[in-house]
């Protein structure tokens, strides 16, 4: 092949004059009556190359030899680099100043017919994206978002090695590491009968490190988790995990804020405001619904129970005795049709909402159905406590605290458009440190069983668990969890104690977690630590809608490849090799 002298994006005006050899892909091709123009691009770029300006060459034979190209055909061309004529030039890209006018050309590769239009990938199905995903990168965006990752990747490791952190690998066949998904498993044919997990996070290895001293670590590591599978998720995702010493909480926010703010400023060019701020978990749910607020969205909930509960509208004064009533004001909603609020009542209807009940600020006052039940007395407070002004919109949810705030936070989202060039972060501290499980009653983590409780709080673990707050912070960035992490436990009867909590006995502890329980008991240092979802903080930074666009080769919604066509059945010696047997009708996956 010939030796290449540039790249397709590199050549500028300055360049006129010069004998260059590049090599790509036919982008598009233009026949001028005994000239051809290409397009042919790579990587960095697309220039323009002509057939039959060369006069040294045998332009007869180059053209024959151009008019056989096609869309995505493989050539390297030399020939001398000239500047367009006036006019001809295109400011559009960079190399528009010049063309290369062609003295040979070798043709290194054809290309099949295309299965869509490269230049118009918006209008191909994502099923077909993913079958081509080759050919989407070789032209689109999608090239772009990779190349912000590797940035990304690189910025990253530059600066934890700069502030002391060892990149260290962690193991991927290995036990169950419990983050609230399924694990993949891995059957062992050395070991028939038993299974490898795929780590959903190097939760429990990361500890182990700090028990073996390295006081800083990091890795860029891909987890995997079996779980329902959104816009945000993928079965196998990359985290950026670490894990520090002989630290508390503010010493990893202000490294994490460091670097978050650092990656801003290298891949956008943009300031983030410091310190971000900071929210408890309580607080976030009460003012927003949502342990994820988006801050760009300035609409509030209010609660209105104590007003509810004086009221004779039955279903307030019902809520209020069970439950809550709150509520969200939209300003300037004169737009806001019976139809709309008709069809917002049937948005929230699957959150466990009941009703959408309303009340317009109108010049001559609080105007609704339900205003009939209510006293003057009454309505003056609600708009008070909403700061209400004619043409303003109230909103309320009059159920379960779980169900208002899913509602509410729903219509927060949905009223509102925010502004795509702003970015706003968020710490969410304050978690409970359990839940209860709404199907059995019983308690489990927020994170995971090794977080450790508010030191204020270790007495609430024998009288009242579910008050007791937790060590744990997460960081959210316009509305998206994009990572978390928590100071961990470091003793082992208080671990012992949280494991008793959440109904793991000794022996299942012991089977699941043996390993790291006794590396606690070797003297483990105070440590805690944190993982982002790098996906979905790259799709954020870039705006992007799908943690998809970043990954190069991700799953649908059904965790399946349409280019791999991974997951398939195997052969049957393999399972026979595994000691396995097959009980269920395989079953046939999406084309
Ligand atoms: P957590 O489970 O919160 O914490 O995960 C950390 C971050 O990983 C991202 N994430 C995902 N991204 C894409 N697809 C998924 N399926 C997916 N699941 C999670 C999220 C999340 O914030 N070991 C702890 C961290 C720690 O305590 O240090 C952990 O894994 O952005
Ligand atoms: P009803 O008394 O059922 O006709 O409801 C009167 C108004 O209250 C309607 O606008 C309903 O959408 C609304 N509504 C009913 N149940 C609830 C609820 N649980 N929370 C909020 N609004 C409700």
């Amino acid at each position: 092949m010939l030796k290449l002298t540039h790249s397709c994006g590199s050549l500028r005006g300055s360049d006129a004059g010069k004998k260059v050899s590049l090599a790509g892909w036919v982008s598009s091709w233009r026949d001028h009556g005994g000239v051809v123009f290409i397009d042919i691009r790579d990587i960095s770029g697309i220039t323009q190359i002509v057939f039959g300006r060369d006069e040294s060459a045998d332009n007869e034979e180059l053209l024959e030899r151009a008019h056989l190209l096609r869309g995505e055909y493989v050539i390297a061309v030399s020939g001398e680099v000239i500047l367009r004529p006036e006019g001809t030039r295109n400011e559009k890209i960079p190399t528009g100043e010049i063309e290369v006018a062609v003295s040979s050309m070798e043709l290194l590769n054809t290309c099949r017919e295309l299965p869509f239009d490269m230049k118009n990938m918006d209008a191909v199905s994502d099923e077909v994206r993913l079958k081509y995903r080759y050919l989407e990168m070789r032209a689109g965006r999608l090239k772009d978002n990779i190349i912000f990752k590797h940035k990304l990747f690189q910025t990253t490791r530059n600066f934890f090695s700069d502030n002391g952190f060892l990149e260290i690998e962690t193991p991927f066949l290995t036990k169950s590491t419990p983050e609230g998904a399924r694990d993949f498993l891995v059957p062992s044919r050395l070991n028939p009968g038993n299974f490898y997990a795929l780590p959903q996070s190097p939760q429990l290895f990361k500890q182990l490190l700090m028990i073996g001293g390295f006081m800083r670590y990091f890795q860029i590591v891909r987890c995997f988790r079996d779980e329902d599978l959104r816009q945000d998720r993928q079965p196998e995702f990359t985290q950026l995990d670490l894990e520090m010493s002989f630290i508390d909480e503010e010493d990893i926010k202000n490294i994490l804020q460091d670097y978050v703010s650092l990656l801003f400023k290298e891949l956008l060019d943009i300031e983030l405001k410091t310190p971000f701020p900071e929210m408890t978990y309580a607080d976030a749910m009460l003012r927003f619904g949502s342990d994820k607020p988006d801050l760009r969205n300035p609409i509030e909930i209010k609660d209105i129970t104590d007003i509810a509960a004086r009221t004779d509208f039955k279903v307030f004064k019902q809520a209020a005795e069970k439950g809550v009533v709150r509520g969200i004001k939209l300003s300037d909603a004169e737009e806001i049709s019976l139809s709309t609020i008709a069809a917002l009542t049937k948005e929230v209807a699957p959150l466990g909402a009941k009703g959408l009940a309303w009340i317009r600020h109108r010049e001559e006052g609080l105007h609704s159905q339900i205003t009939k039940f209510f006293s003057q007395e009454i309505l003056s407070e609600i708009s008070e406590r909403f700061d209400t002004v004619p043409g303003d919109i109230l909103f309320f949810i009059a159920d379960t605290e779980e169900v208002a705030c899913k509602s509410l936070s729903y219509l927060r989202d949905r009223l509102f458009t925010p502004d795509e060039n702003e970015f706003r972060l968020l710490w969410i501290v304050d978690y409970p440190l359990f839940e209860k499980d709404s199907d059995t009653g019983a308690w489990i983590p927020i994170h995971h069983p090794f977080t450790a409780p508010n030191p204020e709080d270790v007495e609430l673990l024998n009288t009242d668990p579910g008050s007791v707050r937790s060590r744990a912070y997460d960081l959210v960035l316009n509305g998206s969890e994009i990572g978390g992490g928590s100071i961990r436990i470091h003793s082992m009867e208080l671990q012992k104690k949280i494991f008793n909590l959440l109904n793991i006995s000794d022996e299942e502890a012991d089977a699941k977690f043996g390993f790291l329980l006794k590396g606690l008991e070797f003297g483990a240092p105070p440590h805690g630590g944190f993982a982002f979802g790098v996906d979905r903080l790259a799709t954020k930074m870039l705006g992007l809608s799908s943690i998809r666009d970043l990954i190069p080769f991700p799953k649908t919604q059904r965790a399946y490849s349409p280019l791999s066509g991974a997951p398939s059945t195997v052969e049957f010696e393999q399972l026979t090799e595994l000691g396995l047997k097959l009980d269920v009708p395989t079953k046939k996956k999406e084309d």
